[in-house]
């Protein structure tokens, strides 16, 4: 319907409000609970180091175009590219459907985040021999999680309604530093811990045997997904910074600091964990089972103290990263629907309840399964495997192809004000160097999804992508 913007576009209220907002996107489980977990997995260091340099290559580009293209359309995700070519609709249209898959499981996550405060509040770290049990015997309980996920969706619906400078950016503004100052109590804490050391060599020294494709895949998605990109979301805030902004500043500090925070969390917990002798790869429970053991053995009200702050603060990132989904999807709906705020905020929430409980359902073994695998296990594998990456590379084709070059120099550089020296390198790297990479990456991974069961859910997405973009030329 309507897409052209009779009222003056929302924007941010000042720089560091829009930097703390992206941050507080990019920072979110994606670093603390997902980042140790997945590294614990894939063998660490050697996963750590492919990791950071997909953020720094194709990370910072991503997210450098994906700024400029918002910001150049000033228009949400799929009006972006709809309104430079309607071919290319499907672009926007599959970063959406990856944004509202994440919102399919992150808010379960999320409920979890905010029932462990309630938790250690309550006295979980008093027994800390059962924090395994705990833990798995909570999220597969049907009702429980499902709860707390609501009541942590009802907290992103609060923050949402209230529009962009005034909800956003005051949670992010006080929110995103008092996470950071968490983390380093926290990594100090568990520096100090006799045997710590084999934990940062296990998170440092790489070890290249342990890399396959698979590991390849799962560190430029874990990219993707930390950095939140192609899910619309940088499109969308791009599209509400102001034109005397330098995006490549920008882009730099939130590059920075998602990076640093992902590293400390490693920090946070390798360390202690290794001097406690707890198993590196425990999977998607290693925050919750391990934080609250680590904590017990400290004991007392320091101990008791730090797991509180350490769940309060993973509760935050949290928030401030699905915040920005749910925005995608509400903006969206505005934009391009003509819904009211308030509608587009029920329309899209209770969409993410029902996938959310479908989800939650999922990891007590009730509910559909696909090739073996639950919705929760789905919706992750499909986003953070394919959509992302594969998305990330059509942004970047987008960007390189049928964009005009001097409007996005001039985006870039506010026409000439901000010089970037590295331009014609990141041209060169969006136009030929990262749609090449990932495709190899994208195919190697899915090939070698076969082998571990993976691999039909794996093709299914590709074979979506495929076919959004041959519908969506007819939308
Ligand atoms: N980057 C967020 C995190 O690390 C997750 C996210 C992904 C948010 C995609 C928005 C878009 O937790």
């Amino acid at each position: 319907m309507a897409t052209t913007q009779p009222k003056p576009r929302d924007s941010w209220g000042s720089k560091l409000g829009f930097v703390m907002a992206a941050a507080g996107s990019a920072v979110g489980l994606g670093n603390i609970w997902k980042f140790p977990y997945t590294a614990g997995e894939s063998g660490g260091g050697a996963f750590v180091l492919i990791y950071l340099f997909f953020v720094v290559f194709i990370g910072f580009s991503v997210m450098l175009t994906e700024f400029a293209i918002g910001r150049h359309t000033q228009k949400s995700a799929v009006g972006a590219f709809k309104s430079t070519d309607r071919r290319w609709t499907f672009v926007g249209l599959i970063s959406l459907v990856s944004g509202l898959l994440i919102m399919g499981f992150y808010p379960v996550v999320g409920g979890w985040s905010i029932a462990y405060v309630y938790k250690i509040a309550t006295g979980l770290i008093d027994a800390p021999a059962t924090a395994g049990d705990t833990f798995t015997s909570f999220i597969s309980n049907p009702i429980e999680p499902i709860i707390w996920m609501t009541m942590y969706l009802l907290l992103n619906i609060l923050i949402v309604i209230k529009g962009i400078s005034g909800g956003i950016e005051k949670a992010g503004k006080i929110l995103m530093p008092t996470l950071f100052i968490i983390l380093i109590i926290v990594s100090v804490k568990g520096l100090s811990l006799p045997g710590s050391g084999a934990g940062l060599g296990f998170l440092f020294t790489p070890d290249f045997s342990k890399v396959d494709s698979n590991v390849v895949l799962a560190a430029l998605g874990q990219a993707f997904f930390s950095l939140s990109l192609a899910t619309g979301c940088m499109v969308t805030y791009g599209s509400y910074l102001k034109k005397k902004e330098s995006l490549v500043q920008t882009t730099g500090m939130v590059i920075a600091m998602d990076s640093g925070v992902a590293l400390l969390a490693g920090i946070a917990m390798f360390p202690a964990m290794f001097a406690l002798g707890v198993e590196p790869a425990a999977g998607p429970g290693l925050v919750f089972v391990v934080i609250p053991q680590l904590f017990a053995q400290m004991g007392g009200t320091i101990g008791f103290g730090l797991a509180l702050l350490f769940f309060i603060g993973l509760s935050v990132a949290a928030l401030t990263s699905s915040v920005s989904l749910l925005e995608v999807a509400v903006s969206y709906l505005i934009d391009e629907k003509g819904l009211t705020r308030m509608k587009a905020v029920v329309v899209s929430s209770l969409t993410m309840v029902v996938m959310c409980v479908f989800a939650s359902l999922s990891l007590g073994g009730i509910g559909p399964t696909l090739f073996d695998t639950g919705v929760f296990d789905i919706f992750d594998l499909l986003t953070d495997k394919i959509f992302l990456s594969v998305c990330g590379m059509f942004i970047c084709i987008f960007a390189g192809w049928r964009m005009n070059k001097e409007d996005l120099r001039n985006e870039i550089t506010n026409y000439g004000k901000v010089p970037f020296r590295f331009f014609e390198l990141w041209y060169t790297l969006v136009k030929y160097v990262i749609p090449f990479a990932i495709a190899l990456v994208a195919f190697m991974g899915v090939k070698a999804g076969f082998d571990s069961g993976k691999g039909e859910i794996m093709a299914l997405g590709v074979a979506f992508i495929g076919l959004t973009a041959f519908v969506s030329k007819k939308l």
